[in-house]
């Protein structure tokens, strides 16, 4: 168990392709999914990419328990979810305050789908399958980016919806990734 260093964006591991785990329930894996919810855990993040601790897999975890500070924020199940597959249910996007722990400090107005579907697999090879919406769907969509090679900034419509958090929100910052 390990707390890792969050890669911060500028990094060039954060633009790569994640490829896909093709063993699971492996020590290597479990170790992994230590590491990441340790890391999470130590900075408070609602989730996190593999590739944002330096490891290029398609694995993400993420949850968030019910806060009355945060009522539109949650609850989000904790889940593991390795090999992701998205699909938007319907083309409604919906626009939010994101952070991420690769860009701290900064917050970002992101539009997202509203619902969509995501399957995938728990580190035991165990199928997910589920339908999602407002911040639970958002959730998914920033951290499956991440295997992509993507991060908020790229998907933020309005740049002058995009600054440091205690400029944008001196009382009550938005939770962050
Ligand atoms: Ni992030």
């Amino acid at each position: 168990m390990a707390i890792k260093t969050v890669l911060r964006m500028g990094d060039p591991r954060l633009l790569e392709k994640a490829v896909p785990v093709a063993v699971f329930a492996t020590p290597e894996l479990h170790a992994l999914l230590q590491d990441m919810r340790d890391t999470m855990a130590a900075l408070n993040g609602a989730g996190l990419a593999a590739p944002q601790i330096g490891v290029g897999l398609q694995v993400v975890i993420f949850g968030v328990d019910a806060n009355p500070r945060y009522p539109e924020a949650g609850p989000v199940p904790h889940t593991v979810l390795i090999n992701p597959v998205l699909t938007p249910l319907g083309k409604e996007m919906e626009a939010g305050w994101e952070g991420c722990l690769s860009i701290p400090g900064l917050r970002g107005l992101v539009p997202r789908y509203k619902q969509l579907c995501y399957q995938g697999f728990d580190q035991f090879g165990n199928p997910i399958d589920r339908t999602v919406s407002g911040f639970h769907a958002r959730v998914v969509q920033h951290e499956c980016d991440h295997l992509q090679g993507i991060l908020y900034p790229m998907r933020i419509g309005d740049m002058s919806r995009f600054g440091f958090v205690e400029e944008l929100f001196p009382d009550n910052p938005p939770v962050a990734e």
